[in-house]
């Protein structure tokens, strides 16, 4: 249909489709994201007015045949409309003729748009879990290479205790599982079904919610239609998700920049980049670039709160605004999350450079502390002991500094405490990590069964994704098998 055409167009009438702000109220470049959602939304309801005798069999089977031609020729094909409800309504009539206008009986675009960002974001979000069990598994693996190599761990940036760079590497494993389930918790909420709340009043119509909602492969059917139509907190909730998510993977990006920085870390030159005019630099770019996707996503957050922020009931337009930013938020964190998962495969731990850093600082001293503390001195007193040689030494203090600092604090030498063999293994970093096996501790012991639990919950969480994905596609067959036995000749 010509430009003119659809000005006249068969859904609006002429007085509201037109004018100069037409381009500024249309979605319809950004809807091509869920075209294919419209499309399946449109079926289920076809199929339902069906079989609720709503609509002629023979007018739901050219209604659905006209769909086939729909999709197939793309969402580039559709004609001028306001958006891509209004765009594949148009497309369908002029195939059908005035019948085709059936198809958007006892609904509305109200409650048809709010079903195809659920139906399409549900897909993005299993995409985004699935891309945060990569990340585990390639944490995981890297892992448990390095469960023995000792590093410098770090409170305030200080050095602090030494650590494995399994440790640490588990320590984001815990978090990122977090993050997946927060992420399985949006889809949830978001996998519930507006279709049959029309703009929000309901419908006279005899609809089957349930059904439609089963045909699109929903959980359930919002209770309320006015809470259906309008609800986009489920938006809210997996845009938080996602900026959680991006949150903890900047961290991680700002750990490696400066690890890499000090030589405790090499990227493989796929997660580099050089300098344009210095040959020597080797730069952490794409970690620097996840960083900032923490950025990008915390404004789409703020983007959505802000928007939807005292929207009074029911549908306002302000909500065609909204969606843009879980989209674009979904894209820019899974893209982030992915290169995390490579750069962290593909990266060298050099054991030698971060073994003789691990004790830098005096990083060991809790654990002389420990043990004077073990021996039964009350762990303030030994904590003095300690900082007082501290003071004394330029970097860890040897032993004979510091029994000259139990001398000063306990008026008696460290010796009657401690063997000598003793303060020197407190002294090693090595043993200083061994030592440390409360659980969830450094501790070679205790990291293994880190390692072995965190397995089992990447395996638990990677059902539950292949359960949803195969709820969603037997859903999709159940779908096609209905239109394919009205449609078939
Ligand atoms: N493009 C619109 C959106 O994204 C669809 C719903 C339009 N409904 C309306 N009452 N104008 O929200």
């Amino acid at each position: 249909m010509s430009e003119e055409g659809a000005d006249e167009g068969v859904v609006r009438r002429d007085r509201f489709s037109g004018g100069p702000a037409r381009a500024f109220m249309s979605s319809l470049a950004a809807d091509e994201r869920i075209f294919a959602a419209d499309v399946a939304v449109d079926r289920a309801h076809v199929v339902m007015l069906d079989e609720r005798g709503i609509v002629e069999s023979d007018v739901a089977a050219e209604i659905l045949a006209a769909l086939d031609a729909v999709e197939s020729e793309g969402h580039a094909a559709l004609p001028a409309g306001e958006d891509v409800h209004e765009a594949i309504e148009t497309a369908v009539v002029e195939r059908v003729g005035p019948d085709g206008g059936k198809m958007h009986t006892a609904r509305s675009r109200n409650d048809e748009v709010a079903t195809c960002i659920r139906h399409r974001l549900r897909e993005d979000l299993l995409s985004a879990v699935e891309a945060t069990l990569a990340l585990r598994e390639s944490l995981l693996a890297a892992a448990e290479a390095e469960v023995e190599t000792v590093m410098p761990g770090y409170t305030h940036l200080q050095p602090a205790q030494p650590t494995t760079v399994a440790h640490y590497l588990l320590s984001y494993e815990a978090a990122v599982a977090r993050d997946t389930a927060r992420l399985l918790d949006a889809y949830d909420r978001t996998n519930q079904s507006p279709l049959g709340a029309a703009a929000f009043a309901g419908t006279p119509f005899d609809v089957d919610r349930e059904r439609t909602a089963e045909l699109l492969g929903f959980d359930g059917v919002l209770r309320n239609s006015m809470d259906a139509s309008s609800a986009r907190d489920f938006l809210i909730e997996s845009v938080s998700a996602l900026a959680t998510h991006a949150t903890t993977l900047s961290g991680l990006a700002e750990d490696v920049v400066i690890f890499a920085n000090k030589g405790f870390v090499e990227l493989s030159d796929d997660y580099s980049s050089t300098s344009s005019i210095m040959p020597q630099k080797v730069n952490p770019d794409t970690l620097e670039l996840v960083r900032a996707t923490a950025g990008d996503a915390a404004s789409g957050l703020s983007g959505l709160l802000t928007t939807l922020k005292g929207l009074p009931r029911a549908y306002n337009r302000d909500l065609q605004r909204a969606t843009p930013h879980a989209w674009e938020t979904v894209d820019a964190v899974s893209e982030a999350t992915a290169v995390v998962a490579g750069a962290v495969s593909s990266a060298d731990w050099p054991a030698e450079t971060l073994e003789s850093a691990a004790g830098d600082g005096f990083s060991t001293a809790t654990g002389v502390a420990d043990a004077l503390a073990m021996a039964g001195l009350p762990f303030r007193t030994a904590h003095e002991v300690v900082a007082a040689a501290a003071e004394r030494a330029d970097g860890t203090p040897d032993l004979a500094t510091l029994d000259a600092s139990a001398d000063e604090v306990l008026d008696a030498s460290l010796f009657e405490y401690v063997s000598r063999a003793d303060v020197q293994r407190a002294l090693d970093p090595v043993h200083s990590v061994e030592s440390r096996d409360s659980p969830g501790g450094p501790a070679p012991a205790a990291v293994a069964a880190q390692l072995d639990e965190a397995g089992a919950d990447v395996d638990a969480d990677r059902t539950t994704l292949a359960d949803r994905r195969e709820a969603l596609d037997s859903a999709a067959e159940r779908l096609a098998t209905e239109v394919e036995v009205r449609t078939r000749d």
